[in-house]
């Protein structure tokens, strides 16, 4: 069963290696067809809300979402929301049915969930732990109204300054929040202010890069991955912060840092049951999502026409249906951290 490979506890301040992900064996039985449609497997901040919110945008028929400090590069609509929740499913399927891996202990009292989209995660966490207060906030009102009695959300944009007082939370939770934010340190730092002594911060994100071992440097996912690592930085919100989160936790003062890298396939390719699972649940997400993905970053940041659009995304559809043939994966980081007893006063961003 591969499991992640992750680093040790650090003192405050140490430097951490970067550990590598355990590779996925593929399945021998995968079969000769190389290119196989695929496709027949795949099921078809705490201030008050604002006017602003309800302002969506409509790109190509899609939805979006227009705060007026943090303008969103992924749809709001059903079909895309959909896609939050089957990446939740195959998430938590990783973690062998875990909802985190920071020792947290079991009786957290005040809990966050930053970004937290359909409060999928929140939600859960609730469930699990009746007697914490949990607030999940975000700035898209994605969020269901049917709640356990002890969630509560709040639309806001974790841009601005946090307006919770200082050391309110036992656990701070973030995840899949790229390109929704343009100061990271600032982030982090209002986050370890927020943070309770003792208390540990968890972000998980994906490096957004499909990858293959067997595909060419000019294949439809290098291509794919080069033009968002571009519309990224063009747009002034990385989505690259999967190389970056451990080093800023790191920066901000939290200690006992802890990383741990995952590689997920695409598709059913993997040999290892749960793999294969998480791999078919990646494939549905992507196949359903990658227009989406594409409309506000290639349109609106990239300039390109909507013909062109709709090409490269039928190019990169197939070529995540053809997963047989180029076994693509993702890489997943997740980093906890605790802050510690003596910590340096009040970071305040
Ligand atoms: C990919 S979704 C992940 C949702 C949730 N964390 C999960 O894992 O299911 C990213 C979410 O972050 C929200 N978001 C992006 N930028 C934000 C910001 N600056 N402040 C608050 N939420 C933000 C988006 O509206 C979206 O709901």
């Amino acid at each position: 069963m591969p499991s992640p490979t992750g680093s040790q506890p650090q003192s405050p301040g140490a430097a951490i290696a970067s550990p590598e992900a355990e590779d996925i064996t593929a399945d021998p039985h995968l079969g000769d067809e190389t290119d196989s449609a695929a496709g027949d497997e795949v099921a078809e901040s705490t201030s008050s809300l604002t006017d602003s919110i309800f302002d969506y945008r409509k790109i190509h028929g899609r939805t979006f979402q227009s705060s007026r400090t943090t303008e969103y590069w992924a749809p709001i609509d059903n079909q895309q929301v959909e896609g939050l929740d089957i990446t939740h499913h195959f998430l938590t399927l990783l973690l062998d049915d875990q909802l985190f891996l920071a020792p947290i202990g079991d009786n957290p009292q005040t809990v966050l969930d930053v970004g937290t989209g359909t409060g999928v995660w929140a939600i859960d966490f609730a469930d699990q732990f009746p007697s914490a207060e949990v607030i999940g906030f975000d700035i898209s009102p994605i969020q269901p109204s049917w709640v356990p009695p002890n969630l509560r959300f709040e639309i806001d944009d974790a841009q601005l300054p946090w307006t919770y007082k200082s050391s309110l939370f036992d656990f701070i939770h973030i995840r899949n929040l790229h390109g929704g934010i343009s100061d990271w340190p600032a982030l982090y730092r209002h986050a370890f202010r927020c943070t309770r002594t003792g208390g540990y911060i968890e972000h998980l994100e994906f490096n957004i890069r499909t990858l293959s071992d067997l595909a060419e440097p000019d294949h439809i996912y290098n291509r794919w991955n080069a033009l968002f690592a571009e519309a990224g930085e063009r747009m002034g919100r990385t989505f690259q912060i999967y190389d970056q989160m451990q080093s800023h936790i790191l920066d901000v003062g939290y200690v006992d840092v802890v990383a741990k890298t995952y590689k997920v396939p695409i598709g059913g390719w993997a040999a290892d049951k749960k793999l294969k699972d998480v791999g078919m649940y990646t494939l549905l997400f992507l196949d359903q999502s990658l227009e989406g993905f594409a409309l506000y970053m290639l349109k609106n940041v990239m300039g390109w026409e909507y013909p062109e659009i709709q090409v490269l995304v039928a190019q990169m559809r197939q070529g995540l249906r053809q997963w047989k043939k180029w076994q693509p994966y993702y890489e997943i980081k997740l980093v906890y951290g605790r802050k510690p007893e003596s910590s340096r006063s009040a970071v305040d961003a």
